[in-house]
């Protein structure tokens, strides 16, 4: 079975056939579901959704670019929302230095601030960093986020960058765009890159793999990344799903 780590069903994109598609995964090999939050509301539609299918599990977190209007009083309601059962993760919380707003200086407080948070619930972070390495490990290291554990998700950085996250004993989530013809850099981090810290994740309805590339995506799209990985790395496409299933369930504490 597979295990994706990190989707928005929450998405307006999937306001049309939500139920319909969630309830279509089981029969199509996917078994558990991270919804990750990126803002307050989609936080507040992430529990409505783990309420309401036993096989999806959540994490509460603001999206860096969402980060311009939020205050502590809703990062004390983020906390008490993590103490709920099936809240497994802070996220998806970072930088994202690719939009010009909110400025860099607000990202970098509020994800401090929710690295932080992720101590004081001791849940691991999934971590969202685009265009910001840098800033991303100075902060992490800052904060001893090493402590804290997570994942970069949607991983799209360099070899040596990848190396830097591995010395803090972090996961990848690794996407569709492993799958894109530019990619090349990608495929060597995910070639350098052990399996048994790789997650997969579609990040759905964004970021399609090929040959789905443009259209809205979801976990149905799960085995094109699967395969993509297994022949990158040269092992059988059953292994990565096990062994990323095992890699998913330890770091978010699930065991079924
Ligand atoms: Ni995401």
């Amino acid at each position: 079975m597979i295990f994706e780590s990190h989707v928005h069903y929450d998405d307006e994109a999937f306001d049309e056939d939500r139920d319909a598609l969630l309830r279509s995964l089981a029969k199509n090999g996917i078994d558990l579901v991270i919804n990750v939050g990126a803002s307050i509301k989609s936080c507040k539609d992430t529990l409505a959704l783990i309420e309401k299918y036993p096989f999806v599990y959540g994490a509460m977190g603001v999206h860096p670019s969402e980060t311009g209007a939020l205050e502590e009083e809703d990062i004390q309601w983020l906390k008490e929302s993590c103490a709920l059962d099936k809240v497994v993760a802070v996220g998806e919380i970072g930088l994202d230095y690719h939009w010009k707003e909110p400025e860099a200086s607000t990202q970098q407080k509020w994800f401090r601030r929710q690295l932080e948070l992720a101590r004081e619930v001791n849940l691991p972070v999934i971590i969202h960093s685009r265009e910001a390495a840098k800033d991303t490990l100075d902060i992490m290291r800052d904060m001893r986020a090493e402590e804290v554990g997570g994942v970069i998700h949607c991983f799209s950085y360099t070899k040596e960058t990848a190396a830097q996250f591995l010395g803090m004993d972090y996961y990848f989530g690794i996407g569709g765009v492993v799958t894109f013809e530019n990619a090349k850099k990608l495929r060597e981090a995910v070639s350098y890159i052990p399996i048994e810290k790789i997650l997969l994740e579609t990040d759905g309805p964004y970021l399609a793999p090929v040959p789905n590339r443009g259209k809205r995506n979801s976990s149905l799209n799960l085995p094109y990344i699967a395969k993509e990985i297994a022949s990158i790395k040269g092992i059988g496409y059953d292994k990565v799903l096990s062994v990323t299933h095992e890699n998913a369930e330890k770091l978010f504490g699930i065991k079924q």
